[in-house]
């Protein structure tokens, strides 16, 4: 089924339509008990198999601030932060994410999470004040899609070291800004999202409706997280947002300079989806991790909803380069509520480099025209990488 008569082409080249154009044939029911207010992303835990090297890649290179740390986890926050921490480091024997956390409204919200996912048959569970080091009482649950997700309100404060100029790096990490997550079945994850309250901003699809990746949010930027399709569940990336550009740039000089280049993956680069600019790296267990500036504000109900064409050269990277290979098949395992890794089922929806990469697949970079030059057409086809 084909969307596009509801969208209106922009100059820009990407549709606009009011309501997310996604439906689903096999949703996940829709709980009659209230969704929890989510405020934001505020946390990713990751299990990383050597402590020492995680740290030296988050702290030395780069700068997030230490809240605490001891022997077999650190603490870590970016520099705007005032709750304890945007991301744990815990030394495992299996790189993986250990979970997904969302900072709800109030202590009530907790008993709508317990209800909501009660209500569809999820593994729930109360996790008391000091589970966490910093972190009230929580909910953890394993969701409908195999992700592990915590909802927390009380936390406890910390300095905001933004006046801490001092302290500063050119590369300076100010706030996290969102997490990736790799499904089978964008649809059906888009519409479970819509009923825990997000809303899609963003999402790439071809003209016969299939989704390839949906953005959404609850706070007023383009995303929380999004859905990326693909054998799941697994962790895409987890992002930091800087400044300005030239901060993700002074990181690259910064990598290049320690001889540590083979930690930028992809970029840096502009985004056509979300105006970002961005840089993908990898960290010492291949954890993915994007810095991300300047994306838009879409706090408004009424907030256009934008598709890309997944032929659009420019949906990806606002230049047209290429998107590397590895950046589409590679992701993070994801654990259930007892530390194990979850299995992933197989995505059954075309993949997308495999309709936009290499000599089967196929992008323009204008549309009506017959595709790329010649010379762009094998680049980072598979197998074919200097
Ligand atoms: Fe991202």
């Amino acid at each position: 089924m084909t969307h596009r008569d509801q969208m209106t082409r922009t100059s820009s080249g990407y549709f606009v339509s009011q309501e997310a154009p996604i439906t689903c044939a096999d949703p996940i029911p829709t709980p009659t008990a209230p969704a929890p207010d989510i405020l934001r992303c505020a946390y990713m835990e990751l299990v990383v198999t050597d402590l020492a090297a995680s740290r030296e890649f988050y702290v030395d290179v780069l700068g997030l601030y230490v809240t605490e740390e001891d022997d077999e986890a650190i603490y870590l926050r970016s520099t705007e932060e005032f709750i304890h921490h945007n991301l744990i480091l815990r030394q495992g024997p299996v790189a993986a994410v250990a979970v997904f956390s969302y900072r709800v409204r109030s202590a009530d919200d907790l008993d709508r999470a317990v209800a909501f996912y009660t209500e569809l048959g999820c593994r729930v569970e109360r996790r008391p004040e000091g589970f966490v080091r910093g972190i009230g009482d929580s909910v953890r649950v394993e969701d409908p899609l195999g992700f592990p997700y915590e909802f927390f309100f009380q936390t406890e404060h910390v300095e905001r070291l933004s006046w801490r100029y001092d302290l500063h790096t050119p590369g300076e990490l100010v706030r996290l800004d969102h997490f990736n997550q790799v499904t089978p079945d964008v649809p059906r994850a888009v519409q479970f999202m819509q009923s825990l309250g997000f809303r899609v901003t963003e999402d790439i699809q071809d003209d016969a409706g299939t989704v390839y990746a949906a953005w959404m949010r609850r706070k007023p930027t383009v995303h929380d997280t999004a859905m990326t399709g693909g054998d799941g569940p697994r962790m895409h990336h987890v992002a930091f947002a800087t400044h300005e550009k030239h901060n993700i740039l002074a990181i690259c000089d910064k990598l290049g300079a320690l001889r540590r280049s083979d930690a930028i993956e992809r970029g840096p680069g502009r985004h056509g989806v979300s105006n970002a600019f961005y840089l993908y790296l990898r960290d010492p267990d291949g954890h993915r991790v994007e810095i991300y500036t300047q994306d838009y504000y879409t706090g408004d109900p009424d907030n256009p909803v934008i598709t890309w064409d997944v032929h659009d050269n420019q949906r990806r990277d606002w230049w047209g380069n290429p998107v590397v290979p590895s950046w589409y098949t590679e992701a993070s395992l994801v654990l259930d509520l007892d530390g194990k890794p979850q299995p992933l089922r197989a995505r059954t929806d075309d993949s997308e480099m495999a309709v936009t990469i290499g000599a089967d697949g196929f992008s323009y970079t204008r549309p009506g025209d017959d595709g790329l030059p010649e010379y762009k057409q094998g680049e980072y086809k598979l197998g074919n990488q200097l």
